[in-house]
């Protein structure tokens, strides 16, 4: 049974929210794959260990937007492709990614207008911003010309 709320929503708002739920899903999805096949690859068990950390926030966020793409009345959308074995470049794109994905949540959390989604955007922001500085510390300690690794 959906809440009173959604039932009011007007369809265009529904559509717009489900949209941007939609894409916010597909990017947390894919930075967790991202951040798993980096994982694979890194020596150390405790720089792999954050980075499975990031991983399983990223994807509990998917879970999160998942969960009000159906309170909307939508289907989560098929998780993105990602190539397998994420190489140094891939690393520094995902930390990129995160450092976006802080801006994106804060912005659509006011833009959107919504009261649950804006709770739910400011939360998973506070977490990307946890994200963002975990891959800074696991990039810095492997760097690659740090020792000629
Ligand atoms: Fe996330
Ligand atoms: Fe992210």
């Amino acid at each position: 049974m959906a809440a009173s709320w959604i039932a009011k929503l007007p369809e265009r708002k529904k559509r717009l929210l489900l949209e941007v739920l939609k894409e916010r899903y597909q990017d947390e999805l894919a930075d967790a794959k991202v951040v798993e096949e980096a994982a694979k690859g890194v020596p150390y068990p405790e720089l792999r260990e954050v980075l499975l950390r990031i991983a399983r926030r990223e994807k509990r966020h998917a879970e999160l937007l998942a969960e009000r793409i159906k309170a909307l009345g939508g289907t989560p959308p098929p998780p993105p492709e990602v190539r397998e074995g994420a190489t140094w470049q891939e690393l520094l794109e995902a930390l990129e990614s995160e450092k976006a994905d802080r801006i994106r949540y804060i912005e659509e959390a006011y833009g959107l207008g919504d009261p649950e989604i804006k709770r739910l955007f400011e939360r998973i922001k506070e977490e990307e911003e946890q994200n963002y500085r975990e891959l800074l510390e696991v990039l810095s300690k492997l760097d690659p010309y740090a020792e000629g690794a």
